[in-house]
């Protein structure tokens, strides 16, 4: 049986970065390549050994899930990898963000991971891996990208969650949740009415890094992939009360920071 890997968000970032490094360890027959942006997903697939299938589809639509299901049921594939790199953020706070991008980060944030998976778990067997894209704003609600923060926490409890629940049957889940990446990402998401909200971004790691590091942990069955950076500043985070933390993220998040700061109070305990 074809053994694929289908990785969305393939057009750009690490998205790509997946696809090369899937097509350089030759682990998979064929590459299913997910995105908006056709020419350039045909492009990337004629750079590729390994042969590839290139599905131009908006995974803000349903329509585009039903067709991926026609494509992989036909196929008579068995999915390996299943890579949910398709993502959006943008920054500003929630009054200034524009509802179609509001509705747009919940759908493809959201929506399309669940769906994805929901839709390839049937042709993934014992030794599959499905490596979804959270972020490390899923471990803090981040004001001025509260909503893209919102949707990365989802992404990276689902994921564990789904990890727990397919540990017997072999098929292994992995969140990874890195800092900033240079990618398209930070532009897409400076274009919107508050864009400049964030315009600091302490570390920057290129894509490949992160997409090396995710496959590594991935195939030695961790459930997230981290740098140890990122762990500690995790790890900080933890001990910090929240607001504590959000009040840090809003002095950084600008070079000049001229937005209202928020208050040191603690949160008063849930329930109340
Ligand atoms: N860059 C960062 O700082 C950073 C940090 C943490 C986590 N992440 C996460 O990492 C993932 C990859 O981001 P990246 O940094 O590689 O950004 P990127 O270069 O902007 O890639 C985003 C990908 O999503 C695709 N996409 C966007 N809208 C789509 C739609 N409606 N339907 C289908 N595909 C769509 C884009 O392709 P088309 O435009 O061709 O559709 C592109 O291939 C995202 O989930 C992001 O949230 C990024």
């Amino acid at each position: 049986m074809k053994k694929i890997a289908v990785i969305t968000g393939a057009s750009s970032g690490i998205g790509r970065e997946f696809a090369c490094l899937l097509d350089d360890m030759g682990k998979v027959d064929e590459i299913w390549l997910v995105a908006r942006r056709r020419e350039r997903l045909t492009r990337l697939a004629a750079d590729l050994r390994t042969a590839c299938r290139v599905l131009p589809l908006d995974l803000t639509k349903a329509e585009s899930f039903v067709y991926y299901h026609e494509q992989l049921a036909g196929s008579g594939a068995r999915v390996s990898f299943l890579i949910n790199c398709a993502g959006l953020g943008k920054f500003g706070s929630f009054a200034s963000n524009r509802q179609e991008d509001i509705d747009d980060m919940i759908r493809l944030n959201v929506t399309a991971v669940v769906m994805m998976c929901k839709y390839t778990l049937p042709f993934m067997a014992r030794g599959g891996h499905i490596i979804n894209m959270a972020s490390s704003s899923a471990w803090l609600p981040l004001p001025y990208f509260s909503i893209y923060a919102a949707t990365k926490a989802f992404v990276r409890h689902f994921s564990l969650a789904l990890g727990v629940e397919l540990a017997s049957s072999g098929v292994g889940v992995t969140a990874v949740s890195p800092l900033w990446m240079n990618t398209e990402f930070i532009d897409i998401a400076r274009d919107s009415p508050e864009g400049d909200a964030v315009d600091r971004f302490l570390i920057l790691y290129e894509p490949r890094q992160t997409a090396v590091l995710a496959l590594t942990d991935a195939l030695s069955g961790k459930a997230e992939s981290v740098t140890r950076a990122q762990k500690l500043i995790r790890r900080a985070v933890s001990l910090l009360p929240e607001n504590t933390s959000m009040l840090l993220w809003n002095k950084i998040r600008k070079k000049r920071n001229a937005l209202p700061s928020l208050s040191l109070h603690p949160l008063p305990p849930a329930g109340q």
